[in-house]
């Protein structure tokens, strides 16, 4: 593998809001997770947890993430991998403290982009969706009140005639600098 395809699939990985009925295997579902659990965490905490829902529960997570009639293509997901907070550890929290740096936040981003890349590996298309109701998802799925939940990711097989189109992202020059 090359960086020319690695390009080739983050260019193929978008923002999926559009998908057929055809449901994904929970066998899938689960290989994708274990791949996507090999990211990286600080001090190694894997502070997360990942809840995989399909059936009859995934339309209720639906309900969780359309709120203000946001995320209307929720309704037709058949599978949700939610990205919770798990257990971290003491030297994560130690180390957060002093260094002012909530690694939890970075460790479950760091996360969520290896799933979503592992998922179109695996031929699925995704969505991140921010935009949830974390008190109502946390109670759907039975989590302790204090256990933070910042991103539902969608899962599916696109709608046929789905296309990718051109990312839009800023000039290289915009963002990148190098420092010499
Ligand atoms: C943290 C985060 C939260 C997001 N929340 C939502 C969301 O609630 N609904 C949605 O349709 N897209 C959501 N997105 C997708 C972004 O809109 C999308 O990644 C961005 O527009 C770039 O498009 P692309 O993913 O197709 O390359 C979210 C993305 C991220 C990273």
């Amino acid at each position: 593998m090359n960086l020319q395809d690695i390009e080739n699939l983050y260019l193929k990985r978008q923002s999926c809001r559009s998908y057929a009925d055809t449901v994904v295997p929970e066998k899938l579902v689960r290989e994708i997770c274990r791949v996507a659990l090999l990211a990286p965490s600080a001090v190694n905490a894997q502070p997360w947890q990942l809840i995989a829902v399909s059936g009859d529960k995934a339309a209720e997570v639906a309900t969780c993430v359309q709120r203000l009639g946001m995320n209307k293509f929720a309704a037709k997901v058949s599978t949700f991998v939610v990205v919770a907070e798990g257990k971290g550890n003491l030297m994560m929290k130690i180390g957060s403290i002093f260094k002012e740096n909530e690694f939890i936040k970075n460790d479950l981003g760091i996360l969520t982009a290896h799933l979503v890349l592992a998922a179109e590996a695996a031929g699925l298309s995704s969505c991140i969706i921010g935009w949830r109701d974390e008190e109502k998802l946390r109670t759907l799925l039975g989590l302790d009140k204090n256990v933070r939940i910042p991103i539902v990711v969608a899962l599916g097989y696109p709608e046929e005639g789905y296309s990718i189109l051109k990312k839009k992202r800023k000039p290289l020059d915009e963002v990148f600098t190098l420092i010499k």
